[in-house]
């Protein structure tokens, strides 16, 4: 149910510590996609870290081959784990196999690792959309309602990439010991006060935040402006 918002001049680097932590820590990290967390992965990459106890797994994936520019695992990839030696065990999601198959398959993985109660993650990485998704919930849509299962295929994406996808669902997502939300640029501005400012909007980042232990919300200058 706790909250903390943090503005910072460079909220990549945070991140990127408390990245390498639990890593060092031996802990299940779930990563996300999209552009803010690119940095991050750079940047813990570059720190010293022990890597090769801790396992990392994905909130969502987009519908393509890992090796699509597209790929959310393609980019931890290409900015992390090709950097790290030893290397952590990886857990990506088959976004190749589809939304169906490859929401299935991650679950079963999840069911594997966790048993048959949420997958409770030490560090749950997750970036904000401009309309307040996060993973790959969109607003107003029923993949947001699923309680059931811990991973869900999206048909239809809200925002771009327009490709299918999928993701964990809010019982997944709200399971997590830590919840980290990276979040820059002036874009955002109206989502993160939406998500995490007094009053706010049913967003599926309020109802993460809301429901999860502990969330942490790092925001560049630009991101906290309406805040
Ligand atoms: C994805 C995501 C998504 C992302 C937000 C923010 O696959 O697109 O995991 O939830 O985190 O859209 O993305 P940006 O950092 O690119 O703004």
């Amino acid at each position: 149910m706790a909250v903390e918002v943090r503005v910072l001049d460079d909220p990549a680097a945070e991140a990127a510590r408390l990245l390498a932590a639990a890593a060092s820590a031996g802990g299940h990290l779930a990563l996300t996609g999209g552009s803010s967390p690119g940095a991050a992965y750079q940047q813990a990459a570059g720190l010293s870290a022990q890597w090769e106890e801790a396992t990392l797994w994905w909130g969502d994936e987009r519908c393509v081959p890992p090796d699509d520019d597209r790929s959310n695992y393609g980019m931890a990839r290409d900015a992390l784990i090709a950097r790290l030696d030893p290397a952590p065990t990886v857990e990506r999601i088959r976004g190749e196999d589809g939304p169906g198959a490859g929401a299935e398959h991650y679950e079963r993985a999840l069911r594997a690792a966790f048993g048959d109660r949420p997958p409770i993650f030490d560090l749950l990485l997750l970036g904000l959309g401009p309309d307040g998704h996060c993973a790959s919930l969109f607003p107003g849509t029923p993949a947001l309602g699923v309680s059931d299962r811990w991973v869900v295929g999206v048909e239809r994406a809200g925002q771009p990439p327009y490709v299918p996808r999928i993701s964990l669902t809010v019982p997944a997502l709200t399971a997590a010991r830590e919840t980290l939300f990276l979040v820059c640029g002036e874009e955002k501005a109206d989502a993160v006060r939406g998500a995490f400012g007094a009053g706010g909007e049913d967003l599926p980042a309020r109802r993460v935040a809301a429901g999860a232990a502990h969330t942490t919300v790092l925001l560049d200058h630009a991101a906290a402006g309406k805040l």
